[in-house]
C-alpha cells in the first residue's frame, strides 16, 4: 500500500502551483524528488523526469518513487537540463539553486527558447543577477510571487521566451514583479532594500557613484512599503 502523501514546504507549494495542470515536466535539482511525487499523486501532471547531478539524491528519489508508487516519474542523472529532452519538459521547474546556476542552465538549453515553454524558477540566492539574465536573453516573468517558509522568504518566478519586450526600470532587477500587495511581498522587497543599503554604505569610500545608485534604490523599495508594515 502507498503510503499518505506529504504535504510540501510553502515554497515548494508554490513552485507546485506555477505548474500547469496536465504538463510534461521536469524538476532540475530534484533532491528528494519531492515535487515531482506530490504532484503526480495530487493528479496534477501528466508525467515528470526528477533530474539532479548526482546519484546521492537520486538514490532519495528513486526510493520516494516507489514508497510512493508513482507511475508516471522517471529519474535522471543530468547536469541541468543536458539529458532531458524537450518534448518530456512543457514545464521546467528549477528550485533551490543560486540565480547565476539557473541562468547557466537556462543558457546551456536553446531549447527552453520556446514560447509555449514554462519555467518555475526559485533562486537561493542572487535573484538580480537571474532577472538580469532573463532580461538580456529575452524571457518574461509572466508572475512572480513571495512566500514565506521556515523563517525565510523566496521568490517564485513564471517565466517564459518572449523576446522583444525587455523589462527595464532600475528596481526590476531586485524585486522583480513583485509588488507589496503580499506581507511577504513587503517582507522581501524590504529585505532586499536591507541588503542594498549595506552594500551602498560598504562601497562609499571605494565606489561613491555606484554606492549613491544602490542607496537611491534601497530609498524607492523602502518607499514601496506603507510605514505600518515596516520592520
Ligand atoms: C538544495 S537542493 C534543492 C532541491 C529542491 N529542488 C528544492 O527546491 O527543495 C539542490 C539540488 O540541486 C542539485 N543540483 C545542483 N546543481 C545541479 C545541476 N547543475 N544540475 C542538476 N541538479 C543540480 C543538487 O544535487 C541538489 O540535489
Amino acid at each position: 500500500m502507498s503510503r499518505p502523501l506529504f504535504q510540501l514546504d510553502p515554497r515548494l507549494r508554490l513552485c507546485a502551483d506555477f505548474v500547469r495542470p496536465g504538463a510534461r515536466m521536469a524538476d532540475i535539482g530534484t533532491d528528494h524528488a519531492h515535487l515531482p511525487v506530490w504532484l503526480e499523486k495530487q493528479g496534477r501532471i501528466r508525467s515528470a523526469v526528477a533530474a539532479d547531478v548526482r546519484t546521492g539524491p537520486l538514490a532519495k528519489a528513486e526510493e520516494n518513487l516507489k514508497r510512493y508508487q508513482t507511475e508516471h516519474i522517471s529519474v535522471r542523472l543530468s547536469d541541468g537540463l543536458a539529458k532531458i529532452l524537450p518534448e518530456e519538459a512543457e514545464d521546467i521547474v528549477i528550485a533551490g539553486m543560486g540565480g547565476e546556476l539557473i541562468a547557466k542552465i537556462l543558457s546551456g538549453a536553446p531549447w527552453v527558447r520556446q514560447e509555449e515553454r514554462r519555467l518555475i524558477l526559485q533562486p537561493m540566492t542572487c535573484a538580480p543577477e537571474l532577472r538580469d539574465y532573463l532580461r538580456q536573453n529575452g524571457f518574461a516573468v509572466l508572475r512572480e510571487e513571495a512566500v514565506e517558509s521556515r523563517g525565510h522568504v523566496y521568490s517564485v518566478m513564471l517565466v517564459c521566451w518572449r523576446p522583444g519586450q525587455p523589462r527595464t526600470g532600475e528596481l526590476y532587477p531586485y524585486i522583480g514583479m513583485l509588488r507589496p500587495e503580499t506581507a511577504a511581498a513587503r517582507t522581501y522587497i524590504q529585505k532586499q532594500s536591507a541588503a542594498l543599503r549595506v552594500r551602498g554604505n560598504g562601497l562609499c569610500a571605494k565606489d561613491p557613484v555606484e554606492a549613491r545608485r544602490l542607496l537611491r534604490v534601497a530609498d524607492q523599495l523602502e518607499h514601496l512599503i506603507p510605514k505600518e508594515d515596516l520592520r
